[in-house]
C-alpha cells in the first residue's frame, strides 16, 4: 500500500540548532541563524528540515533535557522566531519537523521539581518513576539498570525534610528523569504538547527514544550481554550481524505498550490537515521489529539504524537494503535511509575506521584505528551517492553535504556530552559530530556567526571545507549532493524499486531503479562500467572504469 504522501519520498535534513548558524554572535546557533540560511537548503534540494530540540532547557544533554515543551530556549530565540522560521521554510516549499522528547524531561522541569517537593507517595511523584531503594535503609538502587550514558540509572533524592529518600530512574543523564507512561496524566500532558505544535503548523515530530517509554512491570534486573551501552543499550557495532537472532530486549526498550501511545498520537495527527508525520528514533533490531513502529495506525517513518551501522562492504549493503525494503514494505511504510546524525561518528570518518566503535562512544585522540581522512571522504561520497539512489525517504545531517569529518582532537575542557563525564573520559561521546559548521572560509568562525565564537572549537582544516569554497565548484561534495538530489527527483528514484544487477563482482552493489543503474564499488579493484550515459559519479572517472570506493549512476 504505497501512496503519494510527501513523507514517502522526502529527503529530510537534520538541523542541530546549536551548530548550524549563529545570528547574534554569542557562539551558539539560533533560530534566526537557521532562517537566514533556509534559501541555501532550498538550493541544496531537500524537502523538509528536522530541528533537534530548541525548547527551554538547561542544556545538560544539549537540549534533550526539556524544561518547557511549549517554549523556545532564549539561547535559540523565541516562539516568534520559530514562527518566522516556519513561515519562511513553508514559503520556500520546505516542511518543518520538530523533535519531541517524551521519555524524560529535564530535572529542572516544574513537574519534576513538584515531584521532589511533594514527597514519597504523592500524585506528583507518580508522574516519574520513583522507587524506594533496596538494603536496610534504602541505600541501594531499586534495581541494577545502567544509564545509556554510563553509570547507574538511578539517583537518590533528599526528601523535603532533608533525609535521604527515594530513588528516581533516568535511562540517560541524572538530569533527565524518566516519565511514568503508565500514568494517564503523563499521556494527557503530551497530547497537549502535540496539539500545541500542530496548532502552530509543524509538519511532524521526530520522536526521541521512541522505544523507551514503557518499562516492564516490576522493573526487573537486567544484565546486558556485552559491556557498555549503545544508544539502544544493545550491541550495536560497526559490523553488526544483521541476520543474527534478535537479542532479548532489555526491560526498558521496545515493550509492547509503547505502541498504544503511538496509536493514540496517530489519531491526533490525523485530525490535522496536511499529512503531519511521526518519525521514530527506535534503536531496536532486527528491522522487522523496527517496522512495528510504522504499522499503518502508528508512526509514519522509523530511522533505519541497521543501514547506518552497515560497514562499507557490498555483501552487507545488499543484504541490509533487501531486509529494509522487505521489513518496511511488509507494513506499507517507506524504507528510510540515514548515514549520519548528531549521535554517531560522522560517516566521512566512520566508514574508514579500522577498529570497532560502539555507537555513542565517539572517537578521540586515543581511539585505536583512527580513520584516514582521504579514504573516509571518498567512501562517504560514494555511500551518499548510493543512499540517495534508493527508494524511500532519506535523512541528511547538517554538514555532511560539505564532507565534514568527525572532529577527533577536541580539547577535553570543551567537551559537553554527558557521556564523557559519566564515564570519566573513557568514552569520548558525541561532541565530535556536533562542531559548528563552516559557511565561509575567510570569515570569523568560518561564517558560523558574525563573531569568532563557537561553542565547540572548529578545526583549522575546516576552512577548505567551507560552503562558499564548494559552491559552484564541479566535483565538490556540495555539488555532488545537489546533483544527486536533483537527479533523484528527476528520475523519481524515491518511488522506484531495487532490481539487482549481476556480473559486477562481489564488491560492487549494482542495481536498476527505474531508468537509472547504480554501481557502488566498495572494493579496491577497478570495475568496468557497462555502456550508458553517465549521470553522476562520486569521483572523476577515467573512461568507463569505476575505481574502488566510488559510486556511479548510468542512464538505463
Ligand atoms: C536520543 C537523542 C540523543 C539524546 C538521547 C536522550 O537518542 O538522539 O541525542 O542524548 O536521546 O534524550
Amino acid at each position: 500500500m504505497t501512496g503519494s504522501e510527501w513523507w514517502r519520498t522526502a529527503v529530510i535534513y537534520q538541523i542541530y540548532p546549536r551548530s548550524f548558524a549563529d545570528a547574534n554572535g554569542d557562539g551558539m546557533g539560533d533560530l534566526a541563524g537557521i532562517t537566514g540560511h533556509l534559501p541555501d537548503l532550498q538550493e541544496l534540494g531537500i524537502d523538509a528540515i528536522w530541528l533537534s530540540p530548541m525548547y527551554t532547557s538547561p542544556q545538560r544533554d544539549a537540549g534533550y533535557d526539556v524544561a518547557d515543551y511549549c517554549d523556545v530556549d532564549p539561547l535559540f530565540g523565541t516562539l516568534e522566531d520559530f514562527d518566522v522560521l516556519q513561515r519562511t521554510a513553508h514559503s520556500l516549499g520546505i516542511r518543518v519537523i520538530v523533535d519531541l522528547v517524551p521519555n524524560h524531561s529535564s530535572s529542572d522541569h516544574p513537574w519534576f521539581q513538584a515531584a521532589l517537593a511533594a514527597g514519597a507517595g504523592s500524585a506528583e511523584r507518580a508522574h516519574y518513576i520513583f522507587r524506594d531503594g533496596q538494603g536496610v535503609t534504602g541505600e541501594l538502587p531499586p534495581n541494577n539498570w545502567q544509564s545509556v550514558f554510563g553509570g547507574n540509572a538511578w539517583t537518590r533524592v533528599a526528601e523535603p525534610d532533608g533525609t535521604p529518600g527515594q530513588w528516581y530512574l533516568h535511562l540517560f543523564d541524572s538530569t533527565q528523569p524518566d516519565f511514568d507512561w503508565d500514568n494517564p496524566w503523563v499521556r494527557e500532558q503530551f497530547r497537549d504538547v502535540l496539539r500545541f505544535w500542530l496548532d502552530r503548523g509543524v509538519d511532524g515530530f521526530r520522536v526521541d527514544v521512541a522505544h523507551g517509554m514503557i518499562k516492564a512491570a516490576g522493573l526487573p534486573d537486567y544484565t546486558p550481554p556485552v559491556a557498555g551501552g549503545s544508544m539502544g543499550g544493545g550491541t550495536a557495532t560497526l559490523e553488526p550481524d544483521i541476520s543474527a537472532e534478535p537479542a532479548a530486549m532489555p526491560p526498558y526498550w521496545a515493550q509492547d505498550g509503547v505502541h498504544d501511545i503511538y496509536r493514540d498520537w496517530r489519531i491526533i495527527l490525523d485530525e490535522y490537515p496536511g499529512q503531519r508525520i511521526l518519525a521514530a528514533e527506535a534503536w531496536v533490531d532486527p528491522l522487522t521489529r523496527v517496522a512495528e513502529w510504522v504499522r499503518p495506525d502508528e508512526m509514519h517513518q522509523a530511522f533505519n539504524f541497521a543501514y547506518l551501522e552497515t560497514p562499507w562492504r557490498a555483501p552487507a549493503l545488499r543484504r541490509v537494503i533487501d531486509d529494509s525494503l522487505a521489513a518496511f514494505g511488509a507494513v506499507g511504510a517507506p524504507s528510510t535511509w540515514v548515514l549520519s546524525n548528531h549521535d554517531v561518528v560522522r560517516h566521512a570518518s566512520r566508514l574508514a575506521l579500522s577498529g570497532d566503535n560502539l555507537q555513542g562512544h565517539g572517537i578521540g585522540p586515543n581511539t585505536v584505528g583512527l580513520p584516514d581522512a582521504v579514504v573516509g571522504l571518498r567512501r562517504a561520497r560514494a555511500a551518499t551517492a548510493l543512499m540517495l539512489a534508493l527508494p524511500g525517504s532519506s535523512y541528511l545531517y547538517q554538514g555532511e553535504e560539505l564532507g565534514l569529518p568527525e572532529v577527533v582532537d577536541l580539547p577535553d575542557h570543551a567537551r559537553e556530552d554527558p557521556t564523557w563525564f559519566r564515564t570519566g573520559g573513557e568514552r569520548y561521546g558525541r561532541d565530535g559530530c556536533r562542531v559548528p559548521i563552516p559557511w565561509e572560509a575567510a570569515a570569523p568562525s568560518y561564517g558560523f556567526g558574525p563573531s569568532e565564537k563557537s561553542w565547540l572549537p572548529q578545526p583549522a582544516e575546516w576552512a577548505h571545507l567551507a560552503r562558499d569554497l564548494q559552491e559552484g565548484v564541479p566535483g565538490s561534495t556540495l555539488e555532488l549532493y545537489k546533483l544527486a538530489l536533483r537527479l533523484r527527483r528527476a528520475h523519481s528514484l524515491a518511488l522506484g524499486g531495487v532490481e539487482w544487477l549481476e556480473g559486477f563482482g562481489d564488491e560492487v552493489v549494482a542495481f536498476r531503479n527505474g531508468d537509472v543503474r547504480v554501481f557502488a564499488n566498495t572494493g579496491t579493484s577497478p570495475v568496468e562500467l557497462p555502456d550508458g550515459e553517465l549521470l553522476l559519479a562520486s569521483e572523476t572517472l577515467a573512461g568507463r572504469i569505476l575505481p574502488g570506493d566510488t559510486t556511479a549512476w548510468l542512464r538505463a
